[in-house]
């Protein structure tokens, strides 16, 4: 089966170029096709941007045992219809993924349900550095150094300094200072006011924690992914990467602050927790100066009926998936960073810090995990809308300009305006960790 898009302008490398790109079955073959050239289906892009599918590397999908909020299927179709091609996936299900049986037994399910890209991490216990040291079909291992929604915490400084030696897959972070956070929290005391969640999850909890996962990489020569920065601090900080150490900005900690507690209530309750306007703005400035290297989701799906319990019992977290490409988009189109810009953090960045074979970008060769996007389409954004099982968005009410249209996994059309197409399952990624992670590829995706 062969696909022409026929005359799109295509993001190539680091140019926007008007184009015809042919794929034929899952892989891309040409990029500058004839308008004429053969095949089965033509898919003309006049007017519309055509970018590599998105790679989300990190969202939290609860299945298996947590499938009363979400599911690898509704949280993949929310992915097709929010252009995110390929997911990678933390291990704070139930149960957790801290073995490689756990991780074989996900990527099974997956199989199954998925009808996107899928990849599993596998998690870091106090005990299972031997499990870590032999994980395969993964793309890498993520310790949760401070305690946020499950059972999953490392903050013993002994087995960090075990992990960190003995283990050779790159390492991720949540990186929320345990012993500080508690010490806030009994100090503040019995409280329901939402403000305090940024009181004890605040500045100096993130920033010990970043600070002491790089030593850790640092004196471990280890590769390392700080998901989730929240403060301005961490990312000046994140500019002393030694080619080690790359980092991730959440939707979410870009464009909300504590000064939207009052508005969105526990809907907005997140670990790491909502800081400043002087942080986004921060942050914003580190995606540009590349200090921070990715843009995710840490799509956390929670039902509205568990948000609504009030503070602290309501959980933390907000899903993601399908409003994050038009969030970027929109940024676009106001003028704030370039759609190359936007291709970078999203597609290109996070599929080189994983090592992923054929993803991240439209080239020969490569897969084809495509999104078409509207860039003059005005929508707002709608609850009853949201293909995740909780059917919510903390971006409920926005309009934006710019959103994807239409979505290709491995070369299968998976969405199109409004409809998932479900008969497809995506694939399970691959890894080349020979290759070394985004800092020994930068160069080559530079040309
Ligand atoms: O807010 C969050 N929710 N942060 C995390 O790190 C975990 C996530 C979840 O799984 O609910």
């Amino acid at each position: 089966m062969k696909t022409l898009f026929r005359n799109a302008e295509a993001v190539i490398g680091r140019e926007v170029v008007r184009t015809n790109v042919l794929v034929e079955g899952s892989t891309i073959v040409a990029v500058d096709a004839p308008a004429s050239a053969t095949a089965d289906e033509v898919v003309d892009c006049t007017g519309l941007h055509l970018l590599p599918g998105v790679v989300d590397d990190q969202v939290h999908f609860r299945d298996p045992g947590i499938t009363h909020k979400e599911d690898l299927f509704t949280a993949s179709c929310a992915c097709a219809a929010g252009g995110v091609t390929s997911f990678l996936e933390m291990p704070n299900t139930i149960p957790n993924t801290v073995s490689q049986a756990a991780l074989e037994a996900k990527l099974a399910l997956a199989s199954r349900k998925s009808v996107v890209n899928y990849g599993f991490f596998v998690g870091a216990t106090e005990t299972n550095t031997a499990e870590l040291k032999h994980a395969h079909r993964t793309p890498g291992i993520k310790i949760f150094i401070g305690s946020s929604t499950g059972n999953l915490l490392v903050d013993e400084q002994e087995a960090l300094e075990r992990i960190f030696a003995e283990t050779s897959l790159t390492i991720c972070v949540h990186a929320e200072d345990e012993t500080l956070l508690q010490a806030n929290k009994a100090r503040i005391g019995e409280t329901s006011d939402l403000h305090d969640h940024s009181r004890i999850r605040n500045h100096e909890v993130a920033m010990i924690a970043t600070r002491r996962a790089m030593d850790l990489a640092f004196r471990h020569k280890h590769p390392l992914h700080v998901l989730h920065v929240s403060t301005g601090d961490e990312t000046d900080v994140l500019a002393e990467h030694r080619n080690l150490v790359t980092a991730e900005a959440c939707v979410h900690h870009i464009f909300l602050s504590v000064d939207d507690y009052d508005r969105l209530g526990t809907l907005a309750q997140m670990n790491p927790s909502l800081k400043n306007r002087d942080d986004n703005r921060r942050i914003w400035q580190a995606l540009k100066d590349r200090r921070l290297q990715v843009i995710a989701t840490d799509h956390a799906p929670h039902l509205l009926s568990e948000k609504a319990r009030p503070y602290p019992q309501s959980p933390s977290g907000v899903p993601g998936v399908q409003t994050m490409l038009p969030m970027l988009l929109n940024q676009v189109a106001a003028g704030e960073c370039s759609l190359v810009d936007v291709v970078e953090w999203m597609c290109e960045a996070p599929a080189r810090v994983w090592d992923m074979v054929g993803k991240g970008r439209i080239a020969v060769g490569a897969d084809a995990d495509l999104v078409l996007v509207d860039m003059k389409k005005v929508h707002e954004v709608r609850n009853e809308e949201q293909l995740t099982k909780c059917g919510w968005s903390v971006w409920a009410g926005r309009s934006l300009t710019g959103w994807p249209i239409a979505t290709w996994v491995m070369g299968r059309q998976v969405y199109r305006d409004g409809r998932v197409l479900t008969d497809h399952r995506g694939a399970e990624i691959q890894y080349d960790h020979g290759r070394g992670g985004y800092w020994a590829t930068a160069s080559d995706f530079a040309s």
